[in-house]
């Protein structure tokens, strides 16, 4: 099997997280997949964006959900990372899947309520989703298990992903019973019967974020589904050099 290459917030290494140019960049250089993250505006617009306050990655500052999407497209969201990006702009959900619908690539949005448990954001992404008819390349993943359990009843039409970072026993059935149907964790996780027990339960693993040589090698020689990575032109790389060494060998 072949895991897949997904680009963590777009090619976050190269350009900054989660607006255009990242996001431009992952499809440029060849990732398969693309994760973003998922805040609501105070008017309920769906923006990408990773922390639930603006200081780090924009001009502005305060909580994403006190500002309207109008007020959050006048910030600039790429002079923090370089100013080659000066200017760059908060990207909407919509703008995101506008975009990326005629593009050969998987979707993974991970929905960031597990700190703000934004009323209805389940609802809301799964509808655009739909009107989209984009469901069937994407994964919806959060932190949150009560949002697991709320997405539950989508998850014959959909990926929706656990997300963790924490040792919990029997991981793979609890995140299975909880609802959902794929698997993202962290890479200190990564073992190799969490890979068996779910791919027994036919539950792709997906693992972030993986941005140097061993851990890539390692997640590719253990049968990992995805890696989510910063590097996807670096990801691709060392999976070739993975395949060719193994025809060698
Ligand atoms: O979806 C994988 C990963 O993005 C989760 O952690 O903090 O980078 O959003 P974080
Ligand atoms: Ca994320």
């Amino acid at each position: 099997m072949t895991t897949k290459i997904i680009a963590h917030r777009g090619a976050s290494k190269l350009a900054p997280e989660n607006t255009m140019y990242a996001f431009e960049l992952a499809y440029k250089l060849g990732a398969e997949g693309i994760e973003t993250d998922v805040q609501l505006t105070k008017d309920k617009v769906p923006v990408l964006i990773h922390d639930e306050t603006l200081k780090r990655t924009t001009s502005g500052s305060g909580y994403v959900k006190n500002f309207t999407y109008e007020e959050l497209k006048k910030l600039d969201t790429g002079t923090w990372f370089s100013r080659d990006f000066k200017g760059a702009k908060m990207v909407s959900l919509e703008e995101f899947l506008v975009w990326i619908k005629p593009k050969d690539m998987s979707i993974n949005i991970e929905l960031k309520n597990n700190k703000i448990d934004y009323k209805n954001l389940e609802s809301i992404v799964y509808h655009r989703l739909k009107e989209h008819r984009l469901l069937e390349r994407t994964t919806i993943s959060t932190f949150s298990t009560n949002s697991v359990r709320r997405l539950k009843k989508y998850r014959d039409e959909l990926g929706i992903a656990l997300l963790t970072s924490k040792r919990i026993p029997n991981l793979v059935e609890y995140a299975h019973d909880l609802g959902a149907n794929a698997l993202h964790i962290k890479y200190r996780l990564l073992h190799e019967q969490i890979i068996q027990q779910a791919h027994s339960l036919k539950m792709p693993v997906r693992v972030y974020t993986v941005n140097k040589y061993k851990s890539m090698m390692n997640c590719y020689a253990r049968n990992c589904d995805g890696i989510f990575t910063d590097a996807p032109y670096k990801a691709l790389t060392f999976r070739k050099l993975f395949h060719y060494k193994k025809e060698l060998l």
